[in-house]
């Protein structure tokens, strides 16, 4: 009997494994917000979002599209970066860990927390005892304590934020092993630290002579019973990177989905802006044989000029309409983007001769 359920657990445990495989396979694994959505209007009976054919929707790829692809799209949206900083830091009794929190609730920043693949007990941090093990870390520079697990890329990250407890003087060896485990030549890297009474310079020297950084700032000794204000003073006065991920507009008609790229105007920040929020669709009318143009629910800041519009404009009309030029007219209007990788014959083609309805929605590259 015990034979029995022990192939039987097996089995079991292969079956998830394999499916587990098939929904991993699946995944394009850079789903955004908007494919969220997207999926739950589709679900919510939004004609708009006809997702016939989508397989990338399908993501345990059962053929039908439902709650379950939604769950599991939620969980790939997880390690898309939400930010372009990145809080990585090592804490064993928290005390860098509240600095590291108020750096996230600050600046909106992602998370990783490093930790030992074995860790830390009580007895390991007795530092009054010559032989624990961090001290015999500390006193080795060699050493480095494995990680149980590291950040799945830092791609999408410019600003990592470094936190960690000072130990005798420097930085604990782990955070060598994750520096030596990452590539920062281009990464803005911030070191902070808490500690007794010890400073971060030795800290600082050590970071830098280990491992090419793009920009390694000037770092912060906090005090365990550092306030949100000595916090929120240091971070106010850092010049940050702005972030260089180029966000897009994505526009469903008829079925397919085109990307935008926003001009440089405040009429485009600003419909971006609204975009963030929620997507927004849009009944054009047909006009001239040349665009589609449809009233917007709010104004956008005008800074009209004469335009000769091209097929692939998008073009603000009067501070308050849209038009999506599939032809060619020269009028004062105000830039909102360019519709991208479009033939003017494929653009006609795809926006047919009647009125049509569009949805926009941001997309982050
Ligand atoms: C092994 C060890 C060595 C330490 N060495 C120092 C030190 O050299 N200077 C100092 O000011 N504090 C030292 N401390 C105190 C810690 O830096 C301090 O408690 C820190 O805030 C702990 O951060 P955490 O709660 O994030 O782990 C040491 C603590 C430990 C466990």
């Amino acid at each position: 009997m015990k034979r029995f359920l022990a192939i039987l657990c097996a089995a079991a445990v292969c079956i998830l494994l394999a499916l587990g495989f098939r929904v991993r396979a699946a995944g394009k694994s850079d789903y955004s917000k908007q494919d969220v959505q997207k999926l739950l209007r589709f679900l919510l009976g939004d004609p708009a979002d006809d997702l016939t054919g989508e397989e990338l929707y399908d993501l345990n790829t059962d053929g039908t599209w439902n709650a379950t692809d939604i769950t599991l799209m939620k969980q790939e949206l997880h390690t898309v970066p939400q930010s372009n900083m990145l809080v990585v830091y090592f804490s064993r009794t928290g005390n860098t860990e509240k600095i590291a929190e108020e750096i996230i609730r600050s600046t909106g920043a992602d998370r990783f927390v490093i930790e030992a693949a074995q860790p830390y007990s009580d007895a390991d941090i007795r530092y009054q005892d010559d032989t624990c093990r961090a001290n015999l870390e500390q006193n080795d520079k060699s050493v480095r304590p494995e990680i149980a697990q590291m950040p799945a890329s830092l791609d999408g990250y410019d600003v990592i934020w470094l936190g960690y407890p000072i130990w005798w003087g420097e930085e604990p060896r782990i955070i060598d092993t994750f520096l030596e485990n990452v590539d920062l030549s281009e990464k803005t890297v911030i070191p902070f630290c808490t500690s007794g009474s010890s400073g971060i310079s030795t800290s600082e020297r050590n970071i830098r002579a280990l491992v090419p950084i793009g920009d390694l700032r000037a770092g912060k000794r906090f005090a365990a019973s550092a306030s949100a204000a000595d916090i929120q003073t240091w971070i106010d006065g850092m010049e940050l990177p702005v972030k260089k991920t180029e966000t897009k507009i994505q526009i469903s008609v008829n079925g397919q989905t085109l990307t935008a790229v926003p001009a440089d105007t405040e009429a485009a920040a600003a419909l971006a802006e609204k975009l963030r929020t929620e997507p927004l669709t849009l009944k054009l009318d047909e006009y001239g044989g040349f665009e589609k143009v449809g009233k917007l629910p709010w104004a956008l800041p005008r800074s009209d000029s004469q335009i000769s519009a091209q097929a692939g404009d998008i073009l603000l009309y009067q501070g308050n309409q849209m038009t999506i030029f599939y032809g060619e007219n020269a009028w004062s209007y105000t830039r909102l983007a360019r519709l991208e990788n479009i033939t003017q014959a494929e653009l006609a083609a795809l926006f047919g001769s009647g009125d049509v309805t569009v949805t926009l929605s941001l997309d982050a590259e």
